[in-house]
């Protein structure tokens, strides 16, 4: 139960005979105590890089890492109080499930019948009691991962790690156990960053989320934030499902031309001068197929059916890049009709198409 800050936190590694990789390019984080923070950005951004350095499993190269005002930086693994659950679960092949989840408890104080019974209720919320005489060899990767993550959890950390920890779980399991993992957070209130490929868990679980590309944080918010505002083009483009379309236009008398026979107009409260490029973002949820103001036209090219939900992508005159509508499930549109629609004035997002950056 601790604060954490990241100050400038950099990481390059260098390489014999070949370039240096800039890992991580000063990263700024403050993480309030009990906060869950989920860290999301595409493969190679600096995520698992940024876990290590806090662990002390990897040096810095520059910058500082602070816990509970205490600076981490030069400690062994070891004499950090972190738990971590990364994606080579790290546990000890000769040992029992038991043994290994009871592993460092006595180092760190605590007694043997205090250290079983932590272990025995961990076992139970993470539905690992009839693995606890196994040893780890024998184990499906789901069962380790699990494992990886009650270990974790037992030894009451100051501040936990977990990178992917549900990703081997089947969708029931995965289900159960980042309920319980959310509640164990809460009721424990561990400080916690979480790094997930999973926007779904990342919105479940995170408190607040932090968006990474090439070693930056590019945004810091809470989900509804990282959804309904994003910072810049990449941050739109990365977080949500279906993807949001992004349309280039210019600006022309207070709405943005797509294309000669299509104008939008810009959001309530937003000026930018006349002739400047931009790109009109629009989540599929937020093209409107109905009412009395849907005044643009457009063809269906394709209708998909899904459970939840219809996507039909559209044509509209001029207009390179297609537009993604998501409709109600009873909606039935067939390829080749003619539809009305509109983008929601109140969740229509433009950008700067040189800088990338949110115009508000
Ligand atoms: N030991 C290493 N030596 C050299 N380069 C490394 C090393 N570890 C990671 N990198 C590089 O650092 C960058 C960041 O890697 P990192 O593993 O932190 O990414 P990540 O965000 O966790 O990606 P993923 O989502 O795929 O796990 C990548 O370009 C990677 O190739
Ligand atoms: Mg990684």
């Amino acid at each position: 139960m601790a604060d954490m800050a990241l100050r400038d936190l950099r990481k390059t590694y260098r390489r014999k005979g070949r370039p240096d990789v800039a890992a991580v390019r000063g990263i700024d984080l403050e993480v309030p105590s009990g906060e869950l923070l989920g860290l999301l950005g595409p493969s190679g951004c600096g995520k698992s890089t940024t876990l290590r350095m806090i662990a002390g499993l990897e040096e810095v190269t520059g910058g500082d890492i602070v816990v509970g005002g205490r600076s981490m930086v030069g400690l062994p693994p070891q004499r950090r109080n972190i738990g971590v659950a990364f994606e080579n679960y790290a546990l000890y092949p000769p040992l029992t499930v038991r043994e290994n989840l009871a592993f460092g408890l006595s180092a760190r104080g605590v007694d043997k019948r205090e250290a079983a019974r932590r272990v025995e209720d961990m076992a139970r919320r993470i539905e690992l009691t009839d693995l606890l005489d196994a040893k780890p060899g024998g184990l499906s990767s789901g069962q380790k991962q699990r494992v990886a993550l009650a270990r974790a959890l037992v030894r009451r950390p100051d501040v936990l790690l977990l990178d992917e920890p549900l990703s081997h779980l089947d969708a029931a399991q995965r289900d159960t156990t980042r309920r319980e993992l959310k509640r164990l957070q809460r009721d424990l209130g561990y400080t916690t960053i979480l790094v997930t490929h999973d926007q779904e868990e990342a919105v479940s679980l995170a408190d607040r989320i932090a968006v990474m590309k090439d070693g930056v944080i590019q945004q810091i918010g809470t989900p509804d934030e990282i959804y309904d505002r994003p910072a810049n083009l990449f941050v739109a483009d990365f977080v949500g499902e279906p993807v949001i379309n992004l349309l280039p236009g210019r600006v022309d008398g207070g709405a943005v031309r797509l294309s000669q026979a299509v104008r939008v107009p810009l959001p309530e409260g937003v000026r930018v001068p006349d002739g400047r490029e931009v790109v009109v973002g629009v989540r599929p949820e937020d093209v409107l197929l109905s009412g009395a103001e849907a005044d643009l036209r457009g063809t269906v090219a394709v209708y998909e059916p899904l459970l939840e939900m219809g996507l039909a992508t559209l044509r509209l005159e001029g207009v390179d890049k297609a537009v993604v509508a998501q409709t109600a499930p009873e909606v039935r549109l067939n390829a080749g009709e003619a539809v009305a629609l509109r983008f929601d004035p109140h969740r229509t997002h433009v950008f700067d198409a040189e800088t990338g950056e949110a115009i508000r």
